[in-house]
């Protein structure tokens, strides 16, 4: 599989909804949601994986070989990762996967309800991620897009993400 890198270069913080998620103090994901406009963003609550594997699913982002409810309770379990999630009244309407793997921050499951894409809910939920990698002092976030999927680049784009010239090796350890 050929993975595209994009990384963050020099973010643009004149976005009001992005200035806000910024501002915000350290720490405040499990206790204060924080809030920009109708969207509230905190970490993914108990008992909501299944809604949220079907947010990933009606997004096109699940694939066979990883099966979404393993991915969400692998996160759950890792001190180093987090699941935030963009709350619309109580639905789950945005979603990110945040972690580090202590050197660089990377972004998976960036998804937003097709009938509320285009309300900045992706800007918004990216850059609660950001600031979640800030504050443990990650200096630069990554993240892959499938090969599928090229057209979600010029997102990442707008937001300040720049693609990489590099060409990610892997391979399953069973
Ligand atoms: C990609 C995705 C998260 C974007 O979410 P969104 O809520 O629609 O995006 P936003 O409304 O926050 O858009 C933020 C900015 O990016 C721009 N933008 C959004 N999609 C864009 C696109 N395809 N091309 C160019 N610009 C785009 C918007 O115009 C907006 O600009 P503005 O701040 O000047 O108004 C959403 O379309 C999605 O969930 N797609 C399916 C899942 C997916 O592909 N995830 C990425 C996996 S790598």
């Amino acid at each position: 599989m050929v993975c595209i890198h994009i990384m963050i270069s020099r973010p643009e913080w004149s976005d009001r909804r992005t200035l806000e998620a910024r501002t915000r103090g350290a720490a405040l994901w499990r206790k204060d949601p924080i809030v920009m406009g109708a969207l509230q963003i905190t970490s993914l609550p108990d008992g909501r994986d299944r809604e949220l594997a079907d947010l990933w699913d009606v997004c096109g982002l699940v694939v066979s070989y990883n099966p979404p409810l393993d991915d969400i309770a692998f996160a759950r379990a890792s001190a180093d990762a987090e699941i935030l999630v963009g709350l619309v009244g109580d639905r789950i309407v945005a979603s990110v996967l945040v972690g580090h793997d202590g050197h660089r921050g990377w972004l998976y499951y960036v998804a937003v309800a097709p009938d509320v894409q285009g309300s900045g809910y992706g800007a918004a939920i990216v850059a609660a991620a950001e600031e979640w990698l800030r504050e443990r002092g990650v200096r630069k976030v990554q993240l892959m897009v499938r090969p599928t999927n090229e057209r979600v680049l010029s997102f990442y784009e707008h937001l300040g993400f720049e693609r990489s010239p590099v060409t990610v090796m892997q391979r399953w350890l069973d």
